[in-house]
């Protein structure tokens, strides 16, 4: 009689954990890699408000040692193509500088690598998420930074880059040219080391998608 009671209580268990199990489906977390937690601010929604769906994607999530150690996500709204031609042109190069550290027979050890970097057209906008590095994932959002491709004559010695950064819920932290002095000292002293990719690092790509 004790083990029927048993078996009958087990019953309610099972449509119980059943129950829980629909809920817990039915709040599962998105897919993490559509999930953005930055917003753009009334006064930025357009310059940016729409990135996450009418930009592309060009990387994943990818753990950057130079950008403060944190997650990355990149998003370029036009000409995807020359962000790919320079990516692939910055693994050639960076290979050839490879080689020459182990061939010590090469003559021309010291001359300069040859490029072929492109530059971007007027209008070209980059952005990149940051995430916190969390157990080896990207944790919580940090700041969402932007370049963006001005004519002649906005800032010519620098390549006429906007610097932008935004908090997480959109509002302007810093906006300017690498000839501001606060610009350069968080921005574009150290994008000044990729002049001849345009400014641009472009290190990691992993293809243009569309959400
Ligand atoms: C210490 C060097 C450093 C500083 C300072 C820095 N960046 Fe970067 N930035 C990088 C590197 C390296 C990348 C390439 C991707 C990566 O490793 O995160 C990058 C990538 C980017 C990208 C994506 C396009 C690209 O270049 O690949 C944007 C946009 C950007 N940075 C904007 C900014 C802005 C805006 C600031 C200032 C708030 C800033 N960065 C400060 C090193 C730096």
């Amino acid at each position: 009689m004790k083990k029927f009671f048993c078996r009958l209580m087990l019953i309610p268990l099972l449509v119980l954990s059943g129950l829980f199990g629909a809920v817990a489906a039915d709040k599962a977390p998105m897919n993490p890699f559509n999930v953005t937690q930055f917003k753009a601010s009334k006064e930025n929604t357009a310059l940016y408000g729409d990135y996450r769906k009418k930009w592309l994607r060009l990387t994943g999530f990818e753990l950057s040692s130079l950008h403060w150690n944190q997650f990355v996500a990149v998003f370029i709204n036009q000409n995807p193509e020359i962000y790919r031609e320079n990516y692939l042109e910055y693994l050639r190069t960076s290979q050839d500088d490879y080689d020459d550290d182990d061939d010590e027979e090469e003559e021309d050890e010291d001359a300069p690598t040859k490029n072929n970097f492109k530059t971007y057209a007027i209008g070209t906008m980059v952005a990149k998420e940051g995430y916190t590095s969390h157990q080896g994932k990207p944790g919580l959002p940090t700041f969402l930074v932007m370049m963006k491709k001005h004519p002649k004559g906005y800032d010519d010695k620098n390549g006429n880059w906007e610097y932008m950064k935004f908090s997480t819920d959109g509002h302007t932290l810093l906006r300017g040219k690498a000839s501001q002095p606060q610009v350069q000292r968080e921005c574009a002293g150290c994008h000044i080391n990729v002049a001849d990719r345009d400014y641009i690092f472009g290190t990691f790509y992993s293809g243009a998608i569309r959400h």
